[in-house]
């Protein structure tokens, strides 16, 4: 049976839709998990959400793309945890608005920021204390716009596109250590935030969590450096 009973997580973007999914399995799978918000409605909104799930979560208010305060959560969730066995960046969102010679800079640097620097500024603070942590674990969740180019997202591609690269790189400089470093790429995901039902084959936020709870518990020891593709839930048999 999959448990992470006595493990700490701290899941950046835990607030946001898919990182709920990704809370809820851990925390089901019996660990505690941290998370930042930086907004306090946020963090009471997702407690809400959890209801009796919600035993064992730590928030903080704080944002992981400042280096300053992102060195406080850090501290926080030692001091309060004594060792984090692993962190997930759910960092980032779309933005689909305009042709690249038209995107603004004001557009262009606001993308490049939540996706791309917050999650560099989130992995550049919590490698470290992973790297002491035996058996650690760090997954990053991407998207497809990291691989295709979609028309009018040009700049989320490009965010998505060299975070996945950091992910890859940071795996590289991990490799012959004991911390994993995962990258889930996800295809559109099922949240509390779809505007309608969505597509039948869009996986759900519930369902990426159980795979990164699956990835960060004993049973994932053996994948390690891997860019994970989770595209699409495989359509039914027909009779
Ligand atoms: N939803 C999908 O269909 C889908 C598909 C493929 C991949 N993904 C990936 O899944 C991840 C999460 O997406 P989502 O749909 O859950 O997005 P979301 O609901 O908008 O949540 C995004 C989270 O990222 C945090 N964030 C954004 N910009 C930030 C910044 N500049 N500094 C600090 N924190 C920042 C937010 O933190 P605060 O709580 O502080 O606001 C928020 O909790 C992303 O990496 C995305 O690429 C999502």
């Amino acid at each position: 049976m999959l448990t992470l009973a006595g493990r700490s997580f701290v899941v950046a973007g835990g607030a946001g839709g898919v990182g709920e999914g990704v809370v809820r399995a851990l925390l089901r799978a019996g660990a505690r998990v941290i998370v930042p918000s930086r907004e306090r409605a946020r963090l009471d909104a997702l407690r809400a959400l959890l209801g009796r799930d919600a035993d064992g979560l730590h928030t903080v208010e704080a944002d992981v793309g400042d280096f300053s305060s992102c060195a406080r959560l850090r501290d926080e969730a030692l001091r309060a945890h004594g060792t984090i066995a692993g962190a997930v960046s759910a960092i980032g969102g779309w933005w689909q608005g305009a042709r690249l010679t038209r995107v603004s800079s004001e557009d262009w640097e606001r993308v490049l920021r939540n996706n791309l620097h917050a999650p560099w500024v989130f992995a550049r603070t919590f490698l470290e204390p992973l790297h002491a942590t035996e058996g650690a674990t760090y997954t990053l969740l991407s998207g497809t716009a990291a691989l295709e180019p979609v028309v009018d997202a040009g700049p989320s591609s490009i965010a998505g596109a060299a975070t996945l690269m950091m992910a890859r790189a940071l795996a590289a400089e991990a490799k012959g250590t004991h911390l994993r470093v995962n990258t889930l790429v996800l295809g559109p995901v099922r949240t509390r935030n779809t505007r309608g039902p969505g597509m039948p084959e869009w996986l759900t936020a519930d369902e990426v969590g159980a795979y990164v709870a699956h990835l960060v518990s004993d049973q994932g020891r053996m994948v390690s450096g891997a860019v994970v593709h989770m595209v699409d839930r495989p359509a039914p048999v027909r009779p």
